[in-house]
């Protein structure tokens, strides 16, 4: 996955035993052009009992301080701290927090709009409804009930593969990672998807660095079913395009889109003939390949 080498090892002989401080150089270059990570480990022997990981990319450009000098005091602080107080580190010491263990479904729907009772919500109820008719477990979240906030660009993700923000992601980040479907439901605002789902796309870049540090995979097919005031194609040239990007990144396969115009006119998607069939069957039709995955 990475490129890893040894920069530096000291090893520190200490009344509890010896311990070995080293800091691993890691070229991430595959994930984001120039990309590194320093991890500076303590081994309790040939135990790792702490951890500490830095990359370029959470270094904005305007800091003070670089990826390198961080690590090298960071291994100073840690060799000194170990020589000092040894009995601290015969410990493992864990900041990792796993996902929730529980709460995994066949098909995830994202729900975008903020309305409980508008059509993206019916949109949602119909493929919810389909998907236990044939069986499958499945679960929409209304992404404006949950607190879940934006993404602060840390990169930290890519040290650990865990964001730190507390909030209920990890959730989300659970049901996507183990799901065979994720529907997402959404209006068009201003050209786009509504800024809860937006905070929930940029928040799946914790399942994109999950996939390329811990070799975790998402392997589902993604349907995308949008409604729109405006009639014509033009109001979902910009939705489509930001799902699709959602998805690839995320390795989830786009695998269709129903597209439903002209709501300003209709106010109820139950009124527009045809179209919950054509939601229905366009999520049956994501039932049938299951054994391609
Ligand atoms: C803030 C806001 C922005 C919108 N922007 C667009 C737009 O750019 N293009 C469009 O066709 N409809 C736009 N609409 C209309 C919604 O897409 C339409 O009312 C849709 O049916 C709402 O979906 P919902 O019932 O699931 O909430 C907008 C609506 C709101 C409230």
């Amino acid at each position: 996955m990475s490129e890893s080498t040894t920069e530096k090892t000291l090893t520190i002989e200490t009344p509890e035993g010896a311990f070995t401080v080293r800091v691993i150089l890691d070229d991430l270059g595959e994930i984001y052009p120039g990309m590194v990570r320093y991890t500076v480990e303590v081994l309790y022997g040939t135990k790792p009992v702490y951890t500490y990981a830095i990359n370029s990319y959470e270094v904005p450009p305007g800091s003070l301080f670089d990826t390198r000098k961080v690590a090298e005091i960071v291994f100073s602080r840690l060799a000194h701290d170990v020589a000092s107080r040894p009995k601290t580190y015969t410990r493992p010491r864990v900041f990792t927090r796993p996902l929730p263990g529980r709460g995994t479904y066949d098909v995830v729907i994202l729900q975008g709009s903020p309305r409980r009772f508008g059509n993206s919500a019916r949109a949602a109820s119909w493929c919810d409804d389909e998907a236990v008719r044939a069986g499958l477990s499945s679960r929409v979240f209304f992404l404006q009930e949950m607190d879940i906030r934006p993404c602060i660009g840390c990169y930290t993700c890519y040290n650990y593969g865990y964001c730190p923000i507390e909030d209920d992601m990890p959730w989300i980040i659970q049901t996507i990672e183990s799901a065979s479907i994720i529907v997402v439901c959404t209006p068009v605002y201003t050209n786009t998807v509504p800024a809860d789902l937006k905070v929930v796309m940029d928040r799946c870049q914790w399942l994109h660095a999950r996939q390329k540090v811990l070799g975790k995979e998402v392997r589902a097919q993604g349907l995308l079913i949008a409604v729109a005031g405006r009639r014509g194609k033009e109001p979902f040239v910009c939705v489509t395009s930001v799902v699709e990007a959602f998805m690839k990144n995320l390795g989830i396969r786009p695998a269709g889109s129903v597209l439903v115009g002209d709501l300003d006119r209709a106010r109820d998607i139950r009124k527009i003939e045809g179209v919950e069939s054509e939601i229905r069957s366009a999520l049956r039709a994501l039932f049938e390949p299951r054994a391609e995955r």
